[in-house]
């Protein structure tokens, strides 16, 4: 087997270019559970934009606003609505990870750089992806603030109750026509990704919408990016509407790991947050379908909960609404209990519920 030449420990952070940040950290405290550690902005010498950096078990989610309309972060915003713009990737070297990936192809976002303050330094580099997308390399060795120099600690005045998340277990990107390919060889030859799963239009059409998907994975199989693209259907196809309203590729789900599905999902619905419905038909068979599983059917039933089996055991999942009024960025929860597919069995019912809200939204 060949050397890896990306070695990436995990995730390093999520950074979500917002319209509010203040108000979005707010949300993802109050309704997700996440805890304010860091902030950044004029009041900490950062003078164009505000940032506020959540966590919640390894998660970290930064939200960033500017503070200018003269701002390319603006522009992000303009075009795109809130939406996911760093998938940050925790490495020990950034500075070979940025000329790994730039020497077989990688577009460079931002060379290698030292940032630096009383806690110590970070080494940051950055290349592009789908979209308007990019990968960070951070190599933290030497640091011990609460986030990236230049991030202050700062709790918010609400102390939430976590919710469970635990980890990101995989995060989809939505790739133009066509563009899926492309996008895979990019992990596979530009990151050293390996394939890890395929699924056509066969597996996953409905009567009107349809979609193509591939997985990618890192080596150590720590991070696991789907790539979709459309396909064509008897009406437009769920990745359709997301690319228009995103107005190109970009980051669709990202999907959180729970070890209690049934609680977290509990307290978040509790908490507001909007999940897609499927038919409560779909629970009439399902043991049928996927075997014994270890939880009662009926709290799964009451809060929708998906269940699907592979040859490696079953996995547990749900999907959120999306979080902002463009029908663009939603969320997974989900629990494995051995399985390491991503709920092909669900695929059916969910893209129904989908299409439903996209009818809803007169986009079908
Ligand atoms: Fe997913």
């Amino acid at each position: 087997m060949q050397e890896d030449f990306l070695p990436i420990n995990g995730t390093d952070h999520v950074e979500m270019y917002v319209g509010n940040a203040k108000q979005s950290s707010l949300y993802y405290q109050y309704a997700f559970g996440f805890e304010q550690i860091a902030y950044a902005g004029p009041e900490t010498g950062v003078k164009d934009r505000a940032s506020y950096v959540l966590k919640q078990g390894k998660i970290r989610l930064v939200l960033t606003t500017p503070l200018q309309q003269d701002h390319p972060i603006a522009d992000h915003i303009k075009k795109h609505g809130d939406g996911v713009k760093v998938l940050a990737l925790w490495v020990d070297d950034a500075e070979k990870a940025y000329q790994e990936t730039t020497s077989r192809g990688a577009e460079s976002y931002e060379a290698p750089k030292v940032i630096s303050d009383d806690n110590g330094e970070v080494k940051v580099a950055s290349i592009r992806t789908y979209g308007e997308t990019i990968h960070t390399f951070v190599e933290r060795s030497n640091y011990n603030g609460p986030f990236l120099p230049g991030f202050v600690e700062k709790k918010s005045l609400y102390t939430p109750t976590p919710v469970g998340f635990k980890f990101i277990d995989h995060c989809v990107g939505n790739v133009g026509w066509g563009e899926m390919n492309k996008w895979v060889e990019f992990y596979e030859k530009v990151m050293g990704f390996n394939l890890l799963v395929t699924f056509d239009d066969k597996d996953i059409s409905t009567e009107y919408t349809a979609l193509m998907s591939k997985v990618v994975s890192n080596g150590n199989g720590y991070i696991k990016f789907p790539i979709n693209e459309p396909a064509e259907g008897k009406k437009k196809s769920q990745i359709e509407e997301y690319l228009d309203f995103y107005n190109g590729a970009g980051v669709q789900h990202m999907a959180i790991a729970t070890d209690n599905i049934i609680e977290t999902v509990s307290e978040l619905r509790r908490r507001g947050v909007e999940f897609l419905e499927v038919p409560g038909t779909y629970y009439d068979d399902l043991l049928d379908r996927v075997g014994a599983i270890e939880e009662d059917l009926e709290p799964l039933k009451k809060l929708n909960i998906l269940v699907d089996r592979d040859n490696e055991g079953y996995l547990l999942q749900i999907f959120t609404k999306p979080v902002q009024d463009r029908p663009t960025l939603f969320f997974e929860i989900i629990q494995r209990k051995g399985a390491k597919s991503f709920g092909k069995g669900n695929f059916k019912a969910l893209f129904e519920a989908i299409e439903r809200e996209q009818a809803l939204r007169g986009n079908l």
